[in-house]
Formats: structure tokens, sequence, C-alpha cells
């Protein structure tokens, strides 16, 4: 791949830096255990996209403010919170090419953990009166929540719509991302309209992401985190959906049969993933995919000219070529 996050960030650079020392301080504990989880946590940091979105997004529409690194900060105890439990709820052992919580502390200890970082976030921005950055990053709490019960309501019955995903990834992950835009836009001084304008940007890239990572469990690529483990998991995603569109009801039926039974037989995975290859499954979610990420860049154009938008350019694109 061409594209590196080390060159995506130039613009912001600085500001990352300066970015991580706060994030780590943002998570601060008197309770022993608690700073052990947090330590071992910020270790084990991730790609940090949706801080980098932040930091463009407020360069690319104003002036990079305090209440910018504030943002970002809430923007990724929020996103590290959702990690946290969603590895609880998975019942994932491995994220970012370790354990996770759960996996070392217990369940139990994870769920509190992800409250913990989610109220640490809500702190930050209560003691610095950020109240717009709050109304923004709310809703999104929310909706992730919405997302996940949702995609594990359709788990049960495996009988999810290509319109019911869109509205899965959406809530679960996009919202996410969108308010990643706005909170940068809000908080460099930009006019509602461009506010959002990024938003709408930034829910454009959250679906490519989403799709993107979907896709992840139908290749090959070492990803940190398992493989597989959504069929596993009875989470039917974009080219199993579409897969199962074009097939006929027989076909139909005995792939259900062999997703219902995965969880025991992990064999069984591979005859999925493997009808899934054939049956055009993953050319199409490329396609959707693709289709959001012009979106993403039409919109893009409508900001001046500037080496952050160029920048937000090249993270879209890293967002649909990234290997992790
Ligand atoms: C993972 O997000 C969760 C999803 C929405 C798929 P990232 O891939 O951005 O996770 P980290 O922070 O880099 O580990
Ligand atoms: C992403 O969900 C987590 C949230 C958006 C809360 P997934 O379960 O699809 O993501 P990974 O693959 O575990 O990161
Ligand atoms: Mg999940
Ligand atoms: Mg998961």
């Amino acid at each position: 791949m061409s594209l590196s996050l080390k060159d995506i960030q130039k613009p912001v650079a600085n500001e990352m830096n300066e970015f991580e020392k706060k994030f780590r301080s943002s998570m601060k504990s008197k309770v022993m255990l608690l700073d052990k989880i947090t330590g071992y946590i910020v270790r084990r940091k991730g790609k940090q996209m949706r801080p980098l979105f932040v930091f463009l997004s407020a360069g690319a529409t104003g002036n990079i403010s305090e209440a910018t690194y504030r943002g970002a900060s809430l923007i990724e105890l929020l996103h590290t919170a959702s990690l946290v439990h969603d590895d609880v709820v998975d019942d994932s052992n491995m994220r970012r090419g370790f354990f996770s919580i759960n996996a070392l502390w217990k369940n139990k200890i994870a769920v509190l953990v992800g409250d913990f970082l989610l109220a640490k976030g809500m702190l930050l921005s209560m003691e610095n009166d950020d109240i717009d950055l709050l109304r923004i990053t709310t809703e999104p709490v929310k909706e992730m929540s919405e997302g996940e019960l949702l995609q594990m309501a359709k788990s049960k019955t495996l009988d999810i719509t290509e319109d019911v995903y869109y509205q899965v990834i959406r809530q679960k992950t996009a919202s996410l991302i969108k308010s990643c835009c706005k909170v940068g836009a809000s908080s460099a001084g930009a006019d509602d309209e461009t506010i959002e304008k990024m938003g709408e940007f930034g829910l454009a890239v959250g679906m490519a992401f989403q799709i993107k990572d979907d896709l992840f469990d139908y290749g090959t690529f070492e990803i940190g985190k398992p493989r597989g483990i959504d069929i596993k998991e009875k989470k039917i995603t974009l080219p199993l959906i579409h897969a199962l569109s074009n097939a006929s009801k027989l076909e139909r039926r005995r792939i259900k049969k062999l997703i219902k039974r995965a969880d025991k037989k992990p064999k069984l995975v591979h005859d999925v993933i493997d009808f899934v290859q054939a049956s055009g499954g993953i050319e199409y979610a490329i396609s959707v995919m693709e289709d959001y990420h012009q979106k993403a860049k039409d919109l893009l154009n409508t900001l001046p000219e500037s080496n952050y938008r160029s920048s937000l350019e090249d993270l879209v694109q890293f967002t649909i070529e990234r290997t992790k």
C-alpha cells in the first residue's frame, strides 16, 4: 500500500503527539487496578484514525483549538470504551494484536472498565463546559448500543436484509466517525452549514470503513483480531447478504444450516467463506464501499483547498485500502 498513516498525519503531526499525552492523562485513576488496565490499553494503541479525523476536519474548516484536543480525547475514549465492551459482547479474545481486556481480566472487569472510559470522556467535556461537543457525541453513544443490539437480534434469526445491514453499520460505526468530523469543525469555529457537511462526509467514510472491516473477515490479512469470527458469531455482513440474496432457495437453506452450526464446527466457516467468494459477494461489497468513497470525496471537494483537505482525502483512501 502506498499511503501510510504517518504520511497522512503530517499537517497535524505535532497535534497528534500532543494529543497522545493528553489522551493518556485523560484515563488516569487512583484505583490501582484501573490504572494498570488503562496503562495496558494505551500501550497497545490502535490506529487512532478518529482523532486524526478530528484534527484534520478542524484544520480544513477553521482553526485547531484547545477544544479540538478535548474533542479528540473524548472520541477516542468513547471508541475505546466501545471496543472493550464489544469484545465482551463478541466473546473475542484478541484486539490490536494482543489479548483483549476480557481475555486477560474477565468480562466483569471489562464491562466496568468500558463504563469508566465512557464516564471519563463525559467528565472531560463537562469540566470544560464543552456543551457543543457533548451535543455532537451523545447521539453516537446511543447509536452504537442500538446498532450492536440490532445486529445481535438479527444474528438470532439470520434474516438480515441489505437495508438493515446499512442501518447496523451506520449506527455502530459510521455515527461515531460522523461525529469526529463534526467535532473537528465545531471546535475550529466553523459555521453550522459546514459542520453539517462535515457530518455527512464522516458518515460516508464511516460506512466505507465498516464495509472494509467486514471484508477483513473474509480475507487473508493478519489484522490483529480474529478472522472468520463474524460467521462464527452468526454476524451476517454485506458479502454474505449479497451472496445469499442471489442463491436459490435450496442453497440458501443449506448455507443457513452451516452458519447455525459454525460455532460448534469451525470448519464450516470455511465452507461459508467459499460460498461467498464463489458468488461474487466480495466484489459486490467492494463496489458499495467504493460508492461511499466517491460520495465522501465529492463532499470534500466542496471545501477550500488546503494541506488538511488533501490529507483528509488520503485518509479516506487509506480507509478503504488499509490492511488492518
Ligand atoms: C475498530 O475500529 C472498530 C470498528 C468500528 C470496526 P478501528 O479499526 O479504528 O480500531 P483501532 O482503534 O485502530 O484498534
Ligand atoms: C465494531 O464492531 C465495534 C463497534 C463499532 C462498537 P465489530 O464487532 O464489527 O468490530 P471488531 O471487528 O470487533 O473490531
Ligand atoms: Mg461486535
Ligand atoms: Mg467485535
